[in-house]
């Protein structure tokens, strides 16, 4: 049912903020700076910066390319490079939906922390203390209305549609969250022990290299430019036919990468800002404290630290947080949304209602069986499921797609391709190296 009508971003700075969107999410701000942090600061960043542009950014070209192809949702977009009728494509790209799925139910959990984060120093200005002293206190009935909430808004954001919604309200929100971010890492910057963080994160000490910080970075920069769950499909699907795909990717991959390296001039310092403030970032081992325990514990404590300056700086800190997340989540939720609207003939604000619901329902899941389900959903997801998408997609558009049809999708939008660099180098490069690389990635996780 891909029809004439479906609809498009509406420019291709639309799409870019759209799709970095998508990209820049806890990941980046989260995710990067705190594996940074427990990885040697420096020697990470120099491997994640070489993974984005060896492995991630090819895949990100031929997912797009895949999606803009198909002019349809996954399901039918990876069909229609599938060289004969047949169920497997299907499969996998039911595969993909469930995985995005999957993350948007961990994900909402998490960003349903920062929703309570962000609003309790407000609450205890206006004197709701013990509000706020629930939004902070570990409990199931506490993440369960804050994900509620999360996905809440991820809906809302989504039924408007790609133009209305996804694109307009990625358009408002990313600026914000690069203001925020400058704004952040100069005040942090100004305070005592920042230097410390800068150093650690900028001065690499190569005793800290080791193949697992080379999987973790590989894993990172997967997970970061949102590959292998049909996201980038779907969006490419939106992509108008004159957008030179390759030059768009890079700019995305850019865009996603500053912000990564900028969340880490932000969260490396204020560790050691926050020590300065006699906070513990270290514990009895010498280990760095885990990724929750910095963002959730170490840094509250800063802001606490700091008066009423701290109060606001974390407000502007949460609210960061939860701009990034909220413009990855809507991308998660339109894989499904999209696939329901044109496989199932349903009207978006439909297929918007009854995904949003399995989606909390999911998340209710893992809410109630914390314990044995969190860690358990986001090592399936994230570190299995993604990596052997990612190798899927890679053969898809490397050995399976006609040669002819995937370089003539990519000269549409770029015409003098014949003559780039990208040209000698990228079909070889996906077909051989993509999938040696993925397949490392995917081997050394299990
Ligand atoms: N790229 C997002 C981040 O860095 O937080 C996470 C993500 C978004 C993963 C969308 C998967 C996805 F489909």
């Amino acid at each position: 049912m891909a029809s004439a009508s479906r609809a498009q971003f509406s420019s291709k700075l639309g799409f870019i903020m759209a799709a970095a969107g998508s990209a820049v999410g806890l990941g980046n701000v989260w995710g990067f700076p705190t594996q940074a942090a427990s990885n040697g600061g420096a020697v990470f960043l120099l491997v994640y910066l070489v993974m984005v542009v060896v492995l991630a950014l090819p895949m990100l070209i031929a997912e797009l390319t895949i999606g803009r192809y198909g002019q349809a949702n996954p399901l039918r977009s990876i069909a229609s490079v599938w060289p004969n009728a047949s169920k497997i494509p299907l499969g996998f790209g039911l595969m993909g939906l469930i995985t995005a799925l999957m993350i948007l139910s961990f994900y909402s959990i998490i960003a349903g922390w920062l929703v309570g984060y962000l609003v309790s120093p407000i609450l205890d200005l206006v004197g709701l203390n013990s509000v706020s002293h629930w939004l902070e206190t570990f409990s199931t009935e506490r993440n369960l209305f804050l994900a509620f909430v999360f996905i809440a808004l991820t809906m809302k954001v989504v039924m408007k549609g790609v133009t209305e919604g996804i694109e307009r309200w990625s358009s408002r929100l990313m600026p914000l969250l690069v203001g925020l971010f400058v704004v952040m890492i100069i005040y942090i910057m100004m305070q005592d022990g920042a230097i410390e963080g800068l150093k650690m994160y900028l001065v690499p000490d190569f005793s800290h290299f080791s193949s697992d910080l080379v999987v973790g970075a590989m894993g990172q920069a997967f997970f970061s430019l949102s590959l292998g769950v049909t996201v980038m499909i779907v969006y490419g699907s939106y992509l108008p036919k004159d957008v030179n795909i390759p030059k768009t990717a890079a700019q995305v991959a850019a865009i996603d990468t500053g912000i990564a390296f900028g969340a880490g001039l932000l969260i490396l310092p204020a560790m050691f800002v926050a020590q300065k403030h006699g906070v513990q970032i270290y514990d009895q081992a010498g280990q760095l404290l885990n990724s929750d325990t910095l963002v959730f514990t170490v840094l509250p404590a800063m802001f606490d630290s700091m008066g009423s300056t701290g109060a606001i700086v974390s407000v502007l800190f949460f609210a960061l947080m939860l701009i990034a997340a909220l413009t990855s989540s809507i991308s998660m939720l339109e894989v499904p949304v999209s696939c329901a609207i044109e496989e199932l003939g349903q009207k978006r604000s439909t297929a918007v209602w009854w995904i949003g619901g399995l989606a909390i329902l999911l998340a209710s899941l893992i809410v109630f069986n914390f314990g044995s389900l969190f860690g358990l959903v986001i090592t399936v997801s994230t570190v299995y499921l993604q990596p052997l998408l990612g190798l899927v997609w890679a053969i898809c558009a490397g050995w399976v797609w006609n040669r002819a049809k995937l370089l003539e999708e990519i000269r549409q939008g770029h015409p003098d391709m014949e003559n780039s660099f990208f040209w000698k180098v990228w079909p070889n490069y996906l077909r051989y190296v993509c999938p040696i690389l993925m397949g490392l990635v995917f081997w050394a996780t299990i």
